[in-house]
């Protein structure tokens, strides 16, 4: 059996290990899942005990992308651009890294909830790790035009200043919650860590064009503090991040295995779950 495990710490309500399960029953692939609590000064030793005893990939989550980014000896383009790395491969040549999480927003939002991106306004709300892990899958879905809003301004204006090559006919521009003005979006993306506290980014409510869809990248039982108050804004519609987690799984496992699972069933599963059914 090949052994893939997410790493991460805390690790123990991580729904990746089901997620794997159902994608590797589906697919009819040989391999078993785990999940590895490292101590927080323990990551790189906890990855090369995983390879000794024959591990061939991992997921990193909280608090380890950055060290695991810097433990890969070779990087895929978009690891470089985000910065950050949530799939290893432990290969011949080496540990390669990858990140999934940027593709898996954008796979959500195209495909799971036809939501095209091409032509269409987007703000993105952040500019910490989560925002930038977004930034290179959403620039390549061609948006007409592109914001990048954060409560602390300069830092979504360093953001966009590191995308500015990469955007190329992409209009990328950037801005505090209190520069945004009236200017309306299409699909507004929160990428900010404020649904951990509850709260919601205090941007305006005239972000909302008619038909927008609100998107966080955080999930719960019950919606979060951003969809709360962006479905009292006006916007069309809501979503949450569980589509994103269920495809950025598929894609650390089309990476491993060279094959895509159908993420239809599971997320459907996961949703009924979550909800308590
Ligand atoms: P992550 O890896 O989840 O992106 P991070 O790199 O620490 O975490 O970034 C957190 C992001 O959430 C930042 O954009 C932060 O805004 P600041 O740069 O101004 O700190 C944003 N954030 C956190 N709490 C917030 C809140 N209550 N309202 C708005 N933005 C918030």
């Amino acid at each position: 059996m090949d052994r893939y495990a997410l790493i991460g710490h805390p690790v123990a309500h991580s729904k990746s290990p089901a997620i794997h399960a159902a994608f590797a029953a589906q697919t009819g692939q040989a391999m078993t899942y785990a999940r590895i609590l490292a101590p927080l000064d323990g990551f790189a030793d906890t990855v090369r005990a995983f390879i000794n005893e024959g591990g061939r990939g991992m997921n990193v989550t909280v608090p380890f992308k950055l060290e695991a980014f810097a433990l890969a000896d070779h990087l895929s383009p978009r690891a470089r651009a985000a910065g950050a790395v949530n799939t290893l491969s432990f290969r011949a040549d080496g540990i390669h890294g990858d990140n999934t999480d940027g593709v898996g927003v954008v796979r959500d939002l195209v495909v799971n909830l036809g939501c095209p991106l091409a032509g269409r306004r987007v703000l993105l709300l952040g500019a910490g790790g989560a925002a930038r892990g977004a930034l290179q899958p959403l620039i390549e879905a061609g948006p007409s035009a592109l914001h990048i809003a954060n409560r602390t301004a300069a830092k979504a204006v360093e953001l966009a200043e590191q995308f500015h090559a990469m955007a190329g006919a992409v209009p990328l521009t950037a801005g505090g919650f209190d520069e945004i003005g009236t200017a309306a979006f299409d699909v507004i993306i929160n990428a900010t860590s404020a649904s951990l506290s509850a709260a919601a980014p205090a941007i305006p409510d005239t972000v909302y064009a008619p038909g927008a869809l609100a998107y966080d990248m955080m999930y719960g039982s019950a919606p979060t503090a951003f969809l709360v108050a962006a479905s009292a804004a006006g916007a069309s519609r809501s979503a949450d991040g569980l589509g994103m987690l269920v495809e950025q799984a598929a894609e650390s496992f089309l990476i491993w295995r060279g094959v895509r699972p159908d993420t239809t069933a599971v997320l459907a599963s996961l949703r009924t779950a979550l909800a308590g059914g």
